[in-house]
């Protein structure tokens, strides 16, 4: 046994949905609290006072008078090839994809190359309080085993999967219905489960998978169904108009998923902004996600994700940064933006409503909620330490803010990386600004 650590702070973390709770009883705030965590594990959490009278007496305490701190921040939908692609110019989705996404996934062919990319990726991600995401590889099987091996150095909780395309992308970029099945069947047997990491069956997007791609693709969830499956559904007008043509026996976007048998509990649909209500309906029906990714459905100008519909339906969803299509790896940043997206609808996110929505309801789009998503006792110690004296204007502006919530908002709506200031997994400091 290792010694016990804690941390002395402002803390807050979601216990539940405020759509469905409400508000107060969907959050549990310690002014002035302790989190001690032994070995990879968070062993107590409480107010100071009490929590330090039941620890080892040789137990140091970091005392963080101007930190908050929260659960890991979990991202339900990046592409790590697409890196030093983020900020490309001018492209709406299908252009955007040909003209900037396929070159750059090209260079994956190359495993030093992929390895690079990865770990400044993971880099990225750790120091911007991200500890788990749902990630996209390129199509080659070298990128899914580099992105691997680097998430093992840090023993980070990660999912990814190698792409399945088998049609309307370049020849250097697709692979066959076989050597996608047996590829994605090689990286199961190798990765699924190893450590902390997760694998994930990964169509790009019904537009680039023939019929028998995905026949193959569900075949394979249906020999491993505690894996994922996770691709990209109605996120652009054309999008959507391309795959009622080349799917004309589709009742629409999402049944082509289904009638491939692709919809699961362990299902992530990227974006899903254009959804009639029988899509609505089946997405909870089988217990599958949508990643809602507002810097990428603004940037790319795909359309505004309708939060209000998903909780009607009452569908699991997270936040997802979709870099490159997105601009930011901060999930402060996402959830700046995402309150805009909300905005715009005449409705209003919450602070508590997005805390969810980047931890916990992250983690239960992604089944992972026994393990990550809060600091309840006995679950993996994935947190991060926010620092409400990053920046001249968040000190001024936090030291006016009333109480935690406002604190939280204010954070949110200003903070980004420098607002960062240690991020832990499985108990390990994985970045400290
Ligand atoms: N649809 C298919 N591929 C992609 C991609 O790489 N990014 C986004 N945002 N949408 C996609
Ligand atoms: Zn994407």
């Amino acid at each position: 046994m290792n010694p016990v650590k804690a941390w002395r702070a402002e803390i807050i973390h979601c216990l539940d949905d405020p759509q469905k709770v409400g508000n107060d009883a969907a959050y549990e705030y310690f002014k002035d609290g302790v989190l001690a965590v032994q070995n990879d594990k968070i062993i107590a959490l409480g107010d100071a006072e009490w929590v330090i009278a039941t620890l080892p007496k040789e137990t140091v305490i970091e005392h963080l008078p101007d930190a908050i701190i929260t659960a890991g921040f979990i991202d339900t939908h990046i592409h790590y090839p697409q890196t030093d692609m983020i900020g490309s110019y001018g492209e709406q989705l299908l252009t955007w994809l040909n003209t900037y996404t396929f070159p750059e996934e090209g260079k994956f062919f190359d495993k030093s190359h992929a390895r690079d990319v990865a770990d400044r990726f993971l880099k990225e991600l750790l120091r911007n309080g991200t500890t788990t995401a749902l990630v996209f590889g390129s199509v080659h099987k070298v990128s899914v085993e580099a992105f691997f091996e680097a998430c093992e150095v840090d023993n980070l909780r990660m999912i990814c999967g190698k792409v399945m395309m088998d049609r309307n992308a370049p020849d250097y970029l697709t692979d066959t219905p076989d050597t996608s099945y047996q590829e994605s069947k090689e990286l199961i047997e190798t990765w699924h489960n190893k450590g902390r990491l997760h694998y994930a069956i990964t169509p790009r997007f019904a537009p680039t998978s023939s019929d028998e791609q995905l026949q193959l693709a569900g075949k394979l969830l249906n020999e491993y169904p505690d894996v994922y499956m996770h691709t990209h559904l109605s996120e652009n007008k054309d999008e959507c108009a391309w795959v009622q043509e080349l799917f004309p026996d589709s009742h629409n976007y999402l049944d082509v998923y289904d009638q491939h048998k692709l919809l699961s509990e362990r299902s992530v649909f990227a974006h899903g902004i254009h959804l009639c209500d029988s899509e609505y309906h089946r997405l909870h029906k089988t217990g599958s996600a949508i990643a809602f990714c507002p810097t990428s459905n603004l940037f790319i100008g795909s359309g505004l994700f309708k939060l209000n519909k998903a909780e009607e339906h009452d569908v699991n969803v997270g936040l997802g940064t979709d870099v490159g299509g997105g601009t930011s790896f901060s999930m402060l940043q996402t959830i700046n933006e995402a309150y805009k997206v909300i905005q715009l609808q005449n409705e209003n996110l919450s602070p508590i409503k997005s805390l969810y929505l980047s931890t916990l309801g992250g983690a239960r789009a992604l089944r992972l909620e026994d393990k990550i998503g809060n600091l309840a006792v006995g679950t993996e110690a994935d947190f991060v330490i926010l620092d409400k004296k990053a920046t001249p204007l968040l000190t001024s502006r936090l030291a006016l803010s009333k109480n935690i919530e406002e604190s939280l908002f204010i954070l949110m709506t200003l903070g980004d990386d420098r607002a960062i200031q240690a991020t832990y997994s499985a108990g390990q400091c994985v970045h400290k600004r």
